[in-house]
């Protein structure tokens, strides 16, 4: 069997993807934008991170909007500390070797293996009338990972089950085509962070309307934080608390929320303020960037380039293996 797994690269892979789907949040950024930004500023590894907008598409069916929140996506990054040269910045559509390998990857995969992803069955309870694309998704990601023999996958809970997927796709591809070619990822889930809870103590989420936004003015962050849901039965307001520990450290916490034992109104007025100055410096390098028009397609433009290379070449291992070179 012949391995086409790239030895010249010394560095493990690092690969993510973020969707422009809507105002980013505080579950965003602790869940997959802080680690990002973290791992990639180790220099430890090669880093591809992208705009998934063609996973957006399925929800998202509006040019203006997808343009706008691609922009958005990409300053917001930049803003939290992502460092373009250290990293592989695109855009998934500026790369057809995502769709034509998603489509090789389809036909390889059977419908009721794909019938049994939890995102596919959550759609599905919540609509009947779902699009092949949505049911398809776990295709375009498997491609999106396998392109760049990615080592590490770091994503939030909820999408452990698309690594595996991918990891499954590779082995089937491998299987099928007695080959070597994909390497087999691995997802890197900060436990501690793994959900990060809304106003209302579930998932922080956009599609649940419990958000704290991530770069919005100091009122409306009061105005999100007063809103948390807090149990009057309970000396300690949980769901308060829980988001508390995201920008300050328990030790520090503890004598704080003995002291304001029940005043849960002084507490959530710490909060607000510890909100506002550990996010503030970011909320200001975006505004910064916002008047810079030139910097997004800029760096996505780098980032193209340098992603066609790699996937291109991978491609062509894929392309040789199933008979169509
Ligand atoms: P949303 O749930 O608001 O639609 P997305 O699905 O767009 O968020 O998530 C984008 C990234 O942020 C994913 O890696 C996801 O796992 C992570 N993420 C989203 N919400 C949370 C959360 N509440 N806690 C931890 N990570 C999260
Ligand atoms: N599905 C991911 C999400 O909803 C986004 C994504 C698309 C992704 N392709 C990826 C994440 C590849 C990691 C690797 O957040």
């Amino acid at each position: 069997m012949v391995s086409y797994l790239n030895m010249s690269n010394q560095k493990p892979v690092l690969l993510s993807g973020i969707k422009p789907t809507g105002d980013l949040h505080i579950g965003n950024y602790f869940g997959a934008m802080r680690q990002l930004t973290e791992l990639s500023a180790t220099n430890k590894y090669k880093c591809f991170i992208f705009v998934a907008d063609y996973h957006a598409l399925n929800t998202m069916q509006d040019a203006d909007e997808m343009k706008k929140r691609t922009r958005e996506l990409v300053m917001a990054y930049l803003a939290v500390g992502l460092n373009p040269d250290n990293v592989v910045f695109f855009k998934q559509s500026d790369v057809p070797a995502h769709t034509e390998l998603a489509w090789i990857f389809d036909a390889i995969t059977t419908m009721p293996y794909l019938m049994r992803a939890h995102a596919f069955k959550d759609a599905e309870a919540r609509s009947k009338e779902i699009s092949v694309g949505t049911f398809n998704y776990p295709m375009l990601m498997a491609a999106d990972i396998l392109l760049y023999d990615t080592d590490v996958v770091p994503v939030g809970q909820d999408q452990k089950q698309h690594i595996e997927i991918a990891r499954d796709t590779a082995e089937k591809f491998n299987r099928t085509y007695k080959t070597e070619i994909f390497k087999l990822p691995e997802p890197y889930i900060l436990p501690d962070v793994a959900v990060v809870p809304g106003t209302d103590g579930q998932k922080m989420s956009k599609s649940y309307g419990n958000v704290i936004p991530l770069f919005v003015s100091r009122d409306e962050l009061a105005k999100c934080v007063m809103s948390i849901v807090t149990d009057s039965s309970c000396a300690r307001p949980e769901n308060v608390y829980a988001i508390h520990k995201l920008v300050r450290n328990e030790a520090e916490l503890a004598p704080m929320y003995a002291e304001n034992e029940g005043n849960y109104k002084a507490l959530k007025e710490i909060l607000i303020e510890d909100l506002d100055n550990y996010f503030k410096g970011m909320r200001a390098k975006y505004d910064e960037l916002k008047n810079d028009s030139n910097i997004v397609g800029k760096v996505l433009a780098k980032g193209r380039e340098e992603a066609i290379a790699v996937s291109s070449a991978k491609m062509s291992l894929v392309r040789s293996a199933i008979g169509v070179s």
